[in-house]
């Protein structure tokens, strides 16, 4: 196997990203005894090592995985460097190599925006600091097909396909490998998982709250581009792909890409856009913005296990509950024998995935209620009811990275084929339809889904 890194370099180290996920990540390692090579930021925040480490200080203590001072966070801090300059100037990576002192194999993590990932790659093989060197990308990997595919050039110009992590942090949640594992470690449900008896499909990834200060971010990307072509895309690839065809993380990305070029490229009419009232008076949000902070779409695989099957994706910010699950609901049975068995909403059996806050595994299915007439009830077997996972994706992804493992990162491949599915209506054929806060977004939604039922709003609890 590779060597471990021996250092990890943070570019974006001030960002807001690194506040709210990436310190207590770094946190939850060292204490768990997975990270002990320095931690050196990078950024033109014009900083010294004092206020970058008040940061971090700051930023593990608001995240309530530490509420004092401890040895733990006094062992993070001793690991940080700190390095401050211009991203296009050689005397900043001159630095930074400074700042690595004897180690030999970094692996660089770039959390900053796409128009400054070209010179932060450029920067550093010029340097030479990507030899022996990894590299962890952050998303937004790429704003459309072109964008991604010159993004993977230059990524590819500086370091091997091995050498490099792409960040979905999706992968690195319990709950998501667990429908891979649910999938795969049964028997019982590859005979159903098809189109002769699957109906449709249903994910829905809902937050209440809004940009939260990333208005200037969220005006570059929009709910398709933030969570729908990348976290809900590899949710679907998960829950569509055939069985790996062998042993070893290869074969997974390899069964997932065949996913998304089963994907039909999104039409006009397969997607709802929405924009919460109130979003344009958030900060760096253009006053006329046309962004949506919604959007719900129909997707099709045209697979022969999926051809025909729609599957419908739902998310958006100020949503009136805060989860994220997923509903496979089955075909009625051929004949209605009993005067409820007709096909209605609330009827068919589904499988239920609660992805978030509390993952879940259910089933539901009908069954007779007491006495002389032929009705039942629809009944939800619980397989799985559990607490959120202690693990924190970051503490997982990246420590991962670090050892040179790549089962939980995306491919460029991968990468490529998922945004072709969404380019077509990357361009806005509509106008982003406005809804209030906490409803489940324009009307317009429930529209789209129609022709096949409804949306199961998932509740908070
Ligand atoms: C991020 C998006 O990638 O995912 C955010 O940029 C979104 O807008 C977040 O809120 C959701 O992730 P999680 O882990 O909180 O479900």
């Amino acid at each position: 196997a590779a060597a471990d890194s021996d250092a990890f370099v943070f570019f974006g180290a001030t960002g807001d990203l690194a506040h709210k996920k990436i310190f207590p990540a770094l946190y939850s390692m060292v204490k768990a005894g997975t990270l002990s090579v320095p931690v050196i930021g990078v950024a033109s925040s014009q900083w010294g090592l004092p206020q970058f480490s008040d940061h971090v200080r700051d930023s593990v203590t608001s995240s309530g995985e530490v509420t004092r001072d401890d040895e733990d966070l006094d062992r993070l801090l001793s690991l940080l460097g700190y390095v401050d300059g211009d991203y296009s100037e050689p005397s900043t990576f001159a630095a930074l190599k400074e700042a690595l002192g004897s180690a030999k194999r970094p692996a660089h993590y770039l959390a900053i925006p796409p128009s400054l990932f070209t010179t932060v790659i450029e920067g550093l093989r010029d340097a030479g600091l990507n030899r022996d060197a990894r590299v962890i990308v952050e998303k937004p990997f790429g704003r459309d097909l072109d964008s991604a595919r010159q993004l993977n050039r230059v990524i590819r110009s500086a370091f091997e396909e091995s050498a490099i992590f792409r960040i979905d942090h999706y992968l690195g949640k319990e709950e998501i490998m667990n429908l891979l594992y649910f999938r795969f470690a049964n028997s019982f449900l590859e005979p159903i998982w098809n189109r002769d008896h699957v109906s449709s499909v249903q994910i829905t990834l809902a937050e209440t709250f809004g940009v939260q200060g990333r208005g200037a971010f969220y005006e570059t990307a929009g709910c398709l581009r933030d969570v729908v072509e990348n976290h809900m895309f590899q949710i679907v690839a998960l829950l569509a792909m055939e069985p790996p065809a062998y042993q070893g993380y290869q074969a997974v990305q390899d069964e997932k890409v065949k996913v998304f070029r089963a994907m039909q490229p999104l039409g006009v009419d397969d997607i709802v856009r929405g924009q919460f009232t109130g979003y344009r008076d958030e900060a760096g949000v253009a006053p006329h913005s046309d962004v949506e902070t919604f959007c719900a779409l129909r997707l099709s695989i045209n697979s022969w296990r999926w051809a025909g099957v729609p599957w419908y994706l739902r998310s958006g910010k100020c949503l009136p509950s805060g989860a994220a699950e997923v509903v496979v609901e089955l075909k009625p049975p051929p004949q209605p024998l009993f005067s409820d068995s007709a096909p209605a909403r609330g009827r068919a059996n589904y499988f239920r995935f609660r992805l978030s806050p509390n993952p879940e595994i259910a089933i539901a299915a009908r069954v007779k209620r007491a006495g002389e007439e032929f009705v039942g009830d629809q009944r939800e077997l619980t397989l799985f009811n559990g607490q959120p996972g202690e693990e924190q994706p970051y503490q997982r992804l990246l420590g991962d990275a670090l050892a040179g493992e790549g089962a939980l990162y995306t491919r460029e491949d991968s990468i490529e084929a998922a945004w072709a599915v969404v380019e077509p209506v990357l361009e806005h054929h509509h106008r982003a339809l406005p809804y209030a806060p906490g409803t489940w977004g324009p009307e317009q939604a429930e529209a789209l889904i129609a022709g096949d039922g409804r949306w199961h709003n998932p509740d908070a609890d």
